[in-house]
């Protein structure tokens, strides 16, 4: 089995016909960011505005990632970011469990390659596809679930704050559990690093 690089996982993503969202897309949107980054951000699939540029979160929940990530002082791209399915699901719907679980050699390619410390989970269908089935985002948000070592956090999707912004506040106490276990880890201070590493 080749050893797995990013230029393999690039090739790998844009060949992929595993399952029929890459039908009718104008873009696979494998994620970018810092490939060196301790923190991995992962959200469920591309929205119309990724679909159309080929990135992670530059639509209006990735405008609104951007300032929540700046509220605990983390540049944004000094972390890295991408979704459970890297293909836009049509009219924006839920993944099914088949497209994300076809999906998923991606991002275990991604997680290998990256070695987080720390994940958030951006959303039920992230947290569900990662964690496990079982987890509740209303109730399991802003809770720490260890993972072979990696430290993961479900907290809302953007899109969901968007659409309810009696969330926010909820969301801003997740963002400040993220500082402390960064701040507690010693990776707070990494993430203001000068150079990021682009992938
Ligand atoms: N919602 C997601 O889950 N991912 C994106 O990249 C954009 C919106």
């Amino acid at each position: 089995m080749n050893e797995m690089t990013w230029e393999l996982f690039h090739q790998q993503v844009a060949a992929c016909a595993m399952c029929p969202l890459c039908q009718g897309i104008h873009h696979k949107v494998p994620g970018q960011g810092d490939v060196h980054a301790p923190l991995m951000l992962i959200g469920e699939g591309p929205g119309q505005v990724e679909d159309e540029e080929g990135l992670a979160f530059v639509g209006p929940a990735g405008q609104l990632l951007t300032k929540m990530l700046a509220a605990i002082s983390l540049p944004r791209d000094r972390v890295y970011i991408c979704n459970i399915v890297k293909c836009r699901p049509p009219r924006n719907r839920v993944p099914e469990d088949a497209e994300a679980t076809a999906c998923m050699l991606h991002l275990r390619n991604q997680v290998a390659l990256i070695r987080p410390q720390v994940i958030v989970l951006l959303g039920s269908t992230a947290a569900r596809h990662t964690i496990g089935p079982e987890v509740r985002i209303t109730r399991d948000r802003g809770r720490w679930f260890e993972r072979k070592g990696t430290w993961m956090l479900p907290t809302y999707h953007p899109s969901a704050l968007l659409r309810d912004p009696a969330k926010k506040r909820e969301a801003w106490e997740d963002m400040l559990t993220l500082r402390d276990k960064l701040l507690e880890l010693g990776l707070y201070s990494d993430l203001y690093g000068s150079s990021a590493n682009e992938e």
